[in-house]
């Protein structure tokens, strides 16, 4: 019961406050990750656990440094903005990596593995009374060698998420969700 109630108090948040997240508070979400379903035919999942303010600021420059020189207009447009920040400012943040692979089929299961890992995360968050967001753009950071040397990321492996996390002041609810969704269907 507590956990459909997490899952549907779940958002992504995009704001958050000076309140520091506690160590054991970080250790019990994370590991809430490493719990997750995924398969061993993928390799393993990573977690690199970033807390440290001066890192989170290098990181968001490199990522909106990635977005500035992609050549996609849209990407270039949002990190154009000095106030766009791809973190939000959370307090910590979870890059989600796995085992690079060749083989498409491999490199699926290999993403799957990391969203798995990640909304266990977001739903660990919750429960906690944490805000959380699932993030794809703050992984673009790693395109950046030396973003991998700062947080000694191998070049064996792919970042597939970042998942923040951390106290926030926004307590809107979730958007209103449809009763009878369109997308979907029971076959009795
Ligand atoms: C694979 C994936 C990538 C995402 N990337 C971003 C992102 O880069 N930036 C962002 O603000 N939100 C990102 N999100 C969050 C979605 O925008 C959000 O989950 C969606 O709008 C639904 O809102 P909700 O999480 O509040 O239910 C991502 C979510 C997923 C699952």
């Amino acid at each position: 019961m507590e956990t459909l109630k997490a899952i549907t108090n779940r958002k992504s948040v995009r704001s958050y406050n000076n309140t520091p997240v506690d160590k054991d508070t970080i250790r019990t979400i994370v590991e809430a990750g490493n719990m997750a379903a995924g398969t061993p035919m993928a390799g393993k999942v990573y977690y690199t656990v970033i807390s440290n303010q001066d890192i989170l600021t290098q990181l968001v420059a490199s990522a909106k440094g990635v977005m500035q020189n992609s050549g996609n207009p849209m990407l270039e447009k949002i990190s154009s903005n000095p106030a766009f920040n791809p973190i939000y400012g959370a307090p910590v943040a979870v890059v989600i990596s796995t085992d690079k692979a060749e083989d498409p089929n491999t490199q699926a299961m290999a993403r799957a593995n990391a969203a798995c890992a990640g909304e266990n995360m977001l739903l660990a968050a919750t429960d906690l009374g944490l805000g959380s967001c699932y993030l794809e753009s703050p992984t673009l950071a790693f395109y950046n060698p030396e973003m991998r040397q700062v947080v000694k990321m191998a070049e064996t492996v792919q970042p597939q998420a970042v998942i923040v996390f951390g106290h926030t002041d926004d307590t809107t609810p979730h958007a209103d969700r449809p009763e009878n969704p369109d997308n979907i269907i029971y076959i009795d």
